[in-house]
């Protein structure tokens, strides 16, 4: 590790080929596919700590960390423990348990602008399900979206506007029928003159606003504060819901996410990734006024085979026992920031139009050699140089997501040293690609 070469592929190529007859394009989710950055994706074979190897045997440092859910690195023995000694009663009853009151209580323990949740086993229907819940509190029927926020796969909010004036939506994917496309709006970020124009124009149309309050999924679009907090302001002076999606974003930069950091409340909150440790878990929460509103006490029908189920609800309050001791987002945030830093101050010394954005433990690779790039608009969308860091990094046994508008992670296995020993192959690298 540390050292370029090209890595041997060749166990990873003959799975991709078979995979390839099973799946479209060879995976279960798009971006593994290594679609934008070419090659063969790899095929991974296990992960401890800070580290993955793939079928060919290659380490690497990973800051993927499975797109975020591995805030504690993988295997972690904490929540493999907890896991494997709830497996061993039994893997699923559709029934209440102990464990899913057990995760309930860490999180509204720690986060009081929620007073009741509701588990469900992803992202996507955290979010699908907090649109049809605001719908049903308001009994109104469009939504606000942001451009460069991804919210998951759901029909309305696969949508993007064309640039100019506020549009109807138009679907970024096939087989969402124009109708519902058409219930969303979207608006560039951090904008609040057209975000005022809009809620007023659609205030009795409106049942929400959905935001990622540190949009992460089109690059890292920190949003001023001011900006967040018009957005608040507004939405309670003309009755319209705000959903903060908090799927990346919580228990990643605070236990109580950006809500926390930004000391901005949301009437209803998503959470994923991270609240299930690696195992599939999402949920949704609110004040109980709007919570009330949900099946079986409400109207508002939502429901789930796999919802709470002990294991994943196992693996959760493992992770989240060690994210609520003190101190650790702080020492998270520091690591982190130590290995941006140095990484940041070899580009600059070397005059590379690159720079890392950074906040808590995400970290986002700009080639805009502008820092505060707050809309998805301003980015670069030639990813040339992006591709050829990736390359350069897996030669060197550092592994990051496939993609140039995805963000990274580190998690607290991530040490002091192997975050040293990644900053030495990320200035290598840089040296290469602009050489
Ligand atoms: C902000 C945000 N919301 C929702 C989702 C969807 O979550 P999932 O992939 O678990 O369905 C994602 C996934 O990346 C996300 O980043």
């Amino acid at each position: 590790m540390g050292t370029k070469t090209t890595i041997n592929r060749a166990v990873s190529a003959e799975l991709f080929a078979k995979s390839k007859t099973y799946f479209p394009g060879g995976v279960n989710s798009p971006v593994r596919a290594f679609k934008s950055v070419g090659g063969t994706p790899l095929f991974i074979k296990k992960g401890n700590g800070a580290y993955i190897w793939d079928e060919d045997d290659n380490q690497f440092i990973d800051f993927c960390c499975s797109w975020g859910p591995l805030i504690l690195g993988h295997n972690n023995p904490e929540v493999f423990n907890k896991v494997v000694s709830t497996m061993a009663n039994g893997a699923s009853f559709g029934a209440p348990t102990r464990l899913e009151n057990e995760l309930a209580e860490l999180i509204l323990g720690r986060i009081p602008f929620i007073d009741k949740l509701r588990f469900l086993s992803s992202g996507t229907e955290a979010v699908m399900s907090a649109i049809r819940l605001a719908r049903g509190v308001t009994g109104k029927s469009k939504i606000l979206k942001f451009e460069g926020c991804y919210h998951g796969h759901v029909d309305a909010l696969l949508v993007k506007a064309g640039s100019g004036l506020v549009t109807l939506g138009s679907s970024s994917s096939a087989g969402v029928p124009e109708a519902f496309a058409n219930e969303t709006l979207v608006l560039p970020l951090n904008d609040s003159t057209r975000l005022r124009e809009t809620l007023v124009k659609y205030r009795e149309e409106l049942a929400c606003v959905i935001i990622e309050p540190i949009p992460a999924n089109n690059g890292l679009l920190l949003q001023d504060k001011t900006f967040l907090t018009h957005l608040r302001e507004w939405c309670t002076e003309l009755g319209i819901l705000l959903i903060f999606d908090e799927v990346i974003s919580g228990f990643r930069v605070a236990f109580g996410g950006a809500a926390e950091v930004y000391g901005i409340i949301p009437d209803i909150v998503t959470y994923g990734k991270i609240l299930g440790g690696g195992l599939p878990v999402g949920a949704y929460g609110a004040k109980n006024e709007i919570m009330s509103f949900v099946s079986p006490d409400g109207p508002v029908y939502q429901a789930g085979t796999l919802s709470g189920n002990p294991v994943a609800m196992s693996a959760g309050i493992a992770q989240l026992t060690v994210c609520n001791q003190p101190g650790f987002y702080e020492d998270q945030e520091a690591r982190t920031k130590l290995m941006v830093d140095a990484i940041n101050a070899h580009a600059k010394s070397k005059e590379y139009n690159f720079e890392i954005v950074q906040i808590g433990s995400i970290f986002w690779l700009s080639f805009d050699g502008k820092k505060r790039i707050q809309d998805a608009d301003a980015i670069n969308p030639d990813m040339t140089k992006f591709n050829q860091l990736h390359a350069a990094l897996l030669n060197r046994g550092v592994y990051l997501g496939p993609s140039g508008y995805e963000v990274g992670f580190v998690s607290s296995a991530h040490t002091i040293e192997i975050l040293t020993q990644a900053t030495h192959v990320f200035c290598e690298a840089l040296d290469e690609i602009y050489s």
